[in-house]
């Protein structure tokens, strides 16, 4: 008899500058009817840009298909020009706001200060926040991944209060496998995830183990279900493998099924 993994798994896509609001319909939809019959054991979800978030939120509705904001503000109205908060996130039909992605840290100036606002305002509304952290090449080279990893989990979730920090997606993305074609080996991933359920552990007890924590860089159909294999990596953000239908619904396809254990 199978066996359904706890935490439930979340496959989400994160489609980052990517697509006029027909393609990101279409790819959307296209990921719908092509994992409606997976997601029953796990969540999947799409993360187009903001122009398209509400529309393709809208077209996914009924469906059991989750969208993704790929970032968010924390205040609700006000003197913000550009911002969009995650109020109107949640009000557009998202289910999930990705925050502290390292894009945003490295080329828009994201701190472990603004990453803990967004992640609080996220919840604050509902969204399940998907917190990003991971080390640079330089800091995993000069042996500071764990620490790096640790203070960043640290400062975006410090001020939560426990009831609030079970809800969260953590993402475990290192740096240097982002968009590379690159990945840490399972055996890296699983060593930092591990140290992440630790770190979490010391502060929640058994409740971490309710704590989705994903693997994101270069996570491709053929090597997700050596991922899904480690016992501390509950799914994957995927960048570049979520941006056609095939491949995100191959990679929801074999990631679900290395996680569903005999
Ligand atoms: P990638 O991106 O899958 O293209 O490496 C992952 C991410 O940045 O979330």
């Amino acid at each position: 008899m199978s066996k359904t993994r706890v935490p439930r798994p979340l496959f989400c896509g994160n489609w980052k500058l990517w697509g006029s609001l027909s393609e990101s319909v279409a790819l959307a939809t296209g990921v719908r009817d092509a994992t409606a019959s997976i997601i029953t054991t796990v969540d999947v979800a799409v993360g187009p840009g903001f122009l398209a978030l509400a529309t393709v939120a809208e077209k996914l509705k009924s469906s059991a298909l989750g969208v993704a904001a790929q970032d968010g503000y924390w205040e609700v109205k006000g003197a913000f020009t550009g911002e969009v908060a995650m109020a109107q996130i949640a009000n557009a039909g998202a289910r999930y706001a990705i925050v502290g992605h390292s894009e945003r840290r490295q080329l828009f100036g994201e701190t472990d200060a603004n990453v803990a606002r967004k992640a609080k305002a996220a919840l604050g509304v509902g969204l399940t926040p998907i917190i990003c952290i991971g080390e640079t090449l330089a800091e995993r080279d000069g042996g500071q991944a764990l620490a790096r990893v640790s203070s960043q989990l640290d400062g975006a979730t410090r001020d939560l209060p426990d009831a609030e920090l079970v809800k969260v997606v953590i993402a475990y993305e290192p740096v240097w496998a982002i968009g590379t074609g690159r990945n840490a080996t399972p055996e890296q991933a699983q060593e930092i995830h591990a140290a992440i359920r630790a770190q979490l552990t010391a502060r929640l007890r058994e409740k971490a183990q309710e704590i989705r924590i994903l693997y994101g860089g270069s996570v491709k159909p053929d090597n997700v279900a050596s991922l899904m294999g480690q016992k501390d990596i509950d799914g994957a953000l995927v960048g570049g493998a979520s941006l056609t239908v095939e491949s995100f619904a191959k990679l929801v396809k074999e990631g679900t099924s290395a996680c569903t254990t005999s």
